[in-house]
């Protein structure tokens, strides 16, 4: 199969090429997917793409006219395609349905212990001299109680090492997963009232934007930490600067941003303008932020190529790629 992949890393090429064998013919290119880069796949049967690129309606349906029939993407998470336009147009879809849970969930958790032990401002002081503990206090992890919100492959995860830990695990999901003895069942109410530390692990979709906003952190303890390695839009920015200005959120850890598109992934230090909620975020010492890069461990990588690869294999056998497939009509949307 030909394909061309957009937004390539260069620390992806390793575990691509090991993964294909040279099976198919996929062009490697950093640009990411765009109406104006469309052009790269002209020839090819279908597209590689990642979280930031932009698979909109209009991108397809270029997409459709130069003749892709498929687009995997690099990901767990689908909310960057319109699934519907790709189904309109015949395209098929496939993503990477489970690849190393434990690396997002032991960045959400390490976000969670930087931002209690002041790991950073501690750092910073240390490469100064300054070995003064002052401002520098945090709190045992054990015995907390931990909110999970998402039960599906990185919301347990996580939900096993505050476990490990010795927390309270409490979570919430539309589909409760059976048969678990770690965490005890709760409705979200009673998740924002009791949780003193809230790590979100759903998918963006509809039900899921904003679910994190002025109404929602009103219910929550005073001084919550709260974690979103999942996507930006679940918490809505503009709430919860407020929130920590009062004291509601004591503390944020963020791998993912509302308006990360077009910015995380590159470096933008010498832009002149710059995001200016971000920017209000990053001022604050209680907040965490890191650029979308849960998914970056070699492991995860690997898992990630391999499935990508394996839903081009099955393709090109004109098979189903199974639980990977996220087509529209299939996906139940
Ligand atoms: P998953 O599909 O295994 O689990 C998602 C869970 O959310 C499911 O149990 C589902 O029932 C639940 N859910 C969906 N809508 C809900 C709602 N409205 N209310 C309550 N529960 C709901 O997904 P997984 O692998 O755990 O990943 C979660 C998300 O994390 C992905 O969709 C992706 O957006 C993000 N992610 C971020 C990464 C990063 O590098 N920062 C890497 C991998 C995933």
């Amino acid at each position: 199969m030909k394909v061309v992949a957009y937004s390539i890393k260069p620390f992806e090429k390793e575990f691509l090429s090991k993964a294909n064998q040279k099976k198919h013919e996929i062009t490697l290119i950093s640009n990411p997917l765009s109406i104006e880069t469309t052009s790269y796949a002209e020839g090819k049967d279908g597209i590689i793409v990642f979280t930031n690129d932009d698979v909109s309606a209009g991108v397809i349906e270029k997409l459709a006219g130069l003749g892709i029939k498929y687009i995997a993407t690099r990901s767990a998470g689908t909310d960057h395609i319109d699934r519907e336009a790709a189904s309109r147009h015949g395209i098929k879809v496939a993503n990477v349905p489970y690849y190393s849970p434990e690396a997002i969930a032991e960045h959400a958790v390490a976000l969670a212990f930087a931002l209690n032990r002041n790991l950073i401002k501690a750092n910073e002081h240390s490469h100064h001299f300054n070995f003064s503990n002052n401002g520098l206090m945090g709190f045992n992890f054990s015995g907390k109680t931990v909110g999970i919100i998402g039960l599906g492959n990185t919301g347990l995860a996580t939900a096993a090492i505050f476990k490990g830990l010795g927390c309270i695990v409490i979570g919430y999901d539309l589909n409760f997963p059976e048969g678990s003895n770690v965490i005890e069942q709760v409705t979200l109410p009673y998740l924002y009232a009791n949780a003193d530390i809230i790590s979100l692990h759903v998918p963006l979709n509809d039900g899921t934007k904003h679910i994190i906003n002025k109404k929602s952190l009103h219910q929550m303890k005073d001084g919550v930490m709260l974690i979103n390695t999942s996507r930006g839009p679940l918490v809505k920015t503009t709430d919860i600067i407020q929130a920590i200005y009062t004291g509601k959120v004591g503390y944020l850890g963020l791998d993912v941003y509302e308006f990360e598109k077009g910015l995380f992934f590159e470096d933008h230090e010498k832009d002149s303008f710059k995001d200016e909620l971000l920017e209000e975020l990053l001022q604050f010492d209680n907040v965490l932020i890191t650029p979308h890069q849960a998914y970056l461990t070699r492991e995860a990588l690997q898992g990630i190529a391999n499935q990508t690869i394996k839903n081009l294999d099955l393709w090109q056998q004109n098979k189903c790629v199974g639980k990977a497939c996220v087509c529209a009509k299939t996906a139940g949307l």
